[in-house]
């Protein structure tokens, strides 16, 4: 295991991903975790992350220095090097010029970390503040035409560098990471996907016993990965409850019963509450009033299944009762965070979760898994492309891209101009490189001619954007030819709309969905 203390960087979880890219394990820690607990995980060694203060802020985040001298070796990234530098006995102080960006790094030093590179490399920097003095023992090993970009003591076995190796931008950052991980700490490459599978089935088995599992599929890569792994270890003693809340994709409620049930083999419980979940959201045109409704209408419904199963399974009241949940570790370190999860913009709804008395125990199948390593995973256990490859779909489903009142009118209305343009957006072989394409209704009325009739109509915008994550977006600039088809197409097939718009909005400032 390699050990990442965050500092509050956006690049931490990439560093982890990276070093889970060369199969070797890597978990990330909010940098005030004790010394006992980084030992319990036994670490090769520890990294110390980028973050967006300055060492010497009274209230900058910090790690127990004694981590440098826990005698496992150290890289210091950014922040870190700043951290490292500043807690030794050197000097951090504000740059006199500050690098963001690309910049030219040249190697001064020979060292193992810089094994294999060459002398002049090209890596991404960002930040304010910069190694004025090194601590005794350090030597510089690299260097911009501005400032320190890398040190060493490699006595007391710590390495930093300025740049971000993690970033896609630095063109060597893997055969450092690399250099770091396996040749000087001496990690193992066994995080690989038939492993996880193996371990995860075997604990799953020993974690339920001869107990019922239960687990919400919402037809997404997270919830049906997660329910392939557990029914790989109990069978049909998992029951997978999938729910029609009324603002799916259009044949989407019994396309995916059919996916799961005959493609994944799966013991699946689906229940049509469309209506129910309509009625609740008449009137209701506040997006996040929208997410409450659907969110606990979903915990009423999947609560009333779940109550069903577990009473023929005649397990009730016994402490044999499981909940699946596709949990990823995006979640959990988020939720762990130093900083606490970040600034709530929207509510996220997934599976709410249960009434307390119902005390049913959590398995978490994924929840040391990125997405990416979850499509891994889904194909390691043989599950099909579609599913594997497809795009986020927001819990609240067609109701956070209904602007206003969502009606089953409006919902049939969307559900056409959302097939269209999913359906040129593959056909156009672009589904996989955008991170999400779809439609959205606007209760904006305007006027136009069809044949040589005036038409009074809805308008409709198209969203497309490319994300590593989701968290940060650019909208996509799709071939004008593919705007024009999905353009003519809704309008002449789509009653009631008769004006497409495209979204040209990043995010920030924009969100992906429009509510
Ligand atoms: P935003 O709109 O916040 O979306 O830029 C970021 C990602 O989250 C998805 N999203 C949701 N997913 N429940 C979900 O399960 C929600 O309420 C929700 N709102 C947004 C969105 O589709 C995008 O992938």
């Amino acid at each position: 295991t390699i050990v990442i203390l965050d500092f509050g960087s956006q690049y931490t979880q990439l560093i982890a991903r990276r070093i889970r890219e060369f199969n070797v394990f890597s978990v990330v820690l909010p940098c005030t975790t004790s010394l006992e607990k980084v030992r319990e995980l036994k670490p090769k060694g520890v990294i110390l992350s980028g973050g967006p203060c300055s060492v010497y802020d009274a209230d900058a985040p910090a790690a127990d220095p004694a981590v440098l001298a826990m005698g496992v070796p150290v890289l210091g990234i950014c922040y870190g090097l700043q951290f490292i530098v500043h807690h030794l006995g050197g000097k951090v102080q504000a740059a006199s010029a500050r690098e963001y960006g690309h910049a030219e790094v040249t190697l001064v030093a020979e060292t193992p970390l810089f094994r294999g590179l060459p002398q002049a490399l090209d890596v991404w920097m960002s930040h304010g503040d910069e190694a004025l003095e090194l601590p005794q023992g350090f030597a510089l090993t690299a260097k911009t035409a501005n400032a320190v970009a890398g040190i060493a003591d490699e006595a007391r076995r710590i390495w930093a560098v300025q740049f971000h190796p993690e970033v896609a931008h630095t063109r060597q950052g893997m055969e450092l990471l690399k250099n770091f991980c396996l040749d000087i700490c001496g990690a193992k490459q066994d995080w690989t996907p038939e492993h996880f599978i193996q371990a995860t089935v075997a604990r799953v088995k020993a974690q339920v016993g001869d107990g019922h599992a239960i687990c919400g599929l919402s037809g997404g890569v997270d919830s049906s990965v997660a329910a392939v792994l557990v029914a790989k270890a109990i069978g049909d003693r998992l029951t997978c409850i999938f729910v029609n809340n009324g603002v799916l994709r259009k044949d989407e409620f019994p396309k995916v019963q059919k996916t799961m049930r005959e493609q994944l083999g799966l013991n699946v419980v689906a229940v049509d509450a469309g209506e129910r979940f309509l009625a609740k959201l008449a009137g209701v045109t506040d997006p996040e009033k929208k997410r409450k409704v659907i969110g606990n209408e979903f915990i009423a419904v999947f609560d009333d299944e779940a109550k069903k199963i577990f009473e023929a399974e005649k397990h009730v009241g016994e402490e044999v009762a499981w909940l699946v949940q596709g949990t990823l570790y995006p979640d959990v370190i988020e939720s762990s965070s130093v900083h606490g999860p970040s600034h709530t913009i929207k509510s996220h709804h997934n599976v709410g979760g249960l009434p307390a008395d119902m005390k049913l125990k959590l398995i978490e199948p994924l929840r040391d898994l990125f997405k990416d390593e979850v499509r891994r995973i889904g194909r390691d256990l043989g599950m099909p492309e579609e599913i594997l490859e497809r795009q986020p779909f927001p819990g609240p489903g067609l109701a956070v891209r209904i602007l206003g009142e969502v009606t089953a009118d409006r919902v049939a209305l969307l559900q056409e101009a959302d097939e269209i343009v999913v359906a040129e957006i593959k056909a156009a072989g672009l589904y996989r490189k955008v991170w999400q394409s779809f439609a959205v209704l606007l209760p904006v009325k305007s006027v136009g001619v069809m044949g040589d009739q005036r038409t009074y109509a809805y308008t409709c915008a198209v969203r497309a954007v490319e994300s590593e994550d989701g968290m940060t977006a650019d909208w996509a600039p799709l071939p004008y030819e593919v705007l024009r088809t999905i353009s003519s197409r809704i309008v002449s097939e789509v009653r009631g709309i008769n004006r497409v718009v495209y979204d040209i909005t990043s995010k920030p400032p924009g969100t992906i969905e429009w509510e």
